[in-house]
């Protein structure tokens, strides 16, 4: 049997197990592998990880707050993990296969949810990315690929934006993207589609943009889902923007990890389909 897990601290909330054992069954591999939560001790994950690896593990999902720390962890990392600075999938590839590899499928998660699901194509559109930590960093390399016309970075700490900016200086420049950082109150208007990637909601914080950040019809999309995720979708659908949460996005991402692991490609769309339902 394959095992597989999602890391973190904690993971007894994560719908991972549930959205990769849908995977395996369509994919005809309920029977070779295993998906389950790995809870880490704050400063054990490393050990925790090694442990699991040595005991039929075949890869993980790294989730809050080890994406840096399987950034280190592992012995190559694909491209987009080396954009991103951190790493939520590992596989564990023997020594003489090069090693654990390392990568990152948040942002091609991302991405899949806006252009497939929601029907965006970003090429030559205005985007907003609100905020600057670690999951603004996951995703805008991959954002950035798909050549918008311009990608504007606002958090509450211009210094953070900045140093985004400044480490996707020459992948912006290749692919021809207008990239910037801002502030909150000062990042312009009309934009095509608006991320939220900062965890204000969490904080009780509300929206922390204006409303002419969004051109009518804009997607305003927010990492998260569920409960935490309500201010913002509801603030979005008042402005007469398409509210999206987070919810696709981490189906997607988990469909990529998915592919790394076992080869194939699972139906994600059924399975956002069916997690929606389970969650109205
Ligand atoms: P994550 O991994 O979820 O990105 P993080 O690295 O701690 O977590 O980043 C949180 C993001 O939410 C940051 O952009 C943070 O802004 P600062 O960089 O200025 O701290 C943003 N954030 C958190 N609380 C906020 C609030 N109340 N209003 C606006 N932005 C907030």
């Amino acid at each position: 049997l394959a095992r597989y897990a999602v890391a973190g601290n904690p993971v007894a909330h994560s719908r991972s197990p549930a959205i990769h054992a849908e995977f395996a069954r369509q994919c005809g591999m309920a029977q070779a592998m295993s998906y389950e939560r790995l809870l880490c001790p704050l400063d054990g994950f490393a050990s925790t990880v090694q442990a699991f690896a040595a005991a039929s593990g075949r890869g993980c999902n790294i989730t809050v707050p080890f994406k840096f720390e399987a950034h280190a962890l592992a012995a190559r990392l694909t491209q987009r993990a080396q954009l991103a600075g951190a790493v939520n999938t590992l596989r564990f590839d023997a020594a003489s296969e090069g090693g654990w590899l390392g990568d990152n499928t948040d942002g091609a998660g991302l991405v899949r949810d806006i252009e497939i699901n929601a029907q965006r194509p970003l090429a030559g559109q205005r985007l907003l990315l609100l905020g600057a930590g670690g999951a603004s960093a996951g995703v805008l390399g991959s954002l950035i690929a798909r050549r918008p016309a311009e990608i504007c970075i606002a958090n509450r700490s211009v210094d953070k934006a900045q140093a985004l900016v400044d480490q996707h200086a020459n992948w912006s420049f290749e692919h021809g993207v207008r990239l910037s950082a801002h502030a909150l109150r000062d990042c312009g208007q009309g934009f095509d589609v608006l991320i939220n990637a900062t965890s204000a909601s969490l904080a009780g914080a509300g929206v922390p943009v204006s409303p002419e950040v969004l051109r009518p019809g804009a997607l305003a999309l927010d990492m998260m889902y569920g409960p935490a995720a309500a201010p913002f979708l509801d603030w979005a659908r008042a402005q007469g923007a398409e509210p999206r949460d987070g919810l696709g996005m981490l189906v997607e991402q988990a469909a990529e990890a998915f592919e790394l692991w076992r080869g194939a490609r699972p139906d994600s769309a059924a399975v956002l389909r069916q997690l929606r339902q389970e969650l109205a």
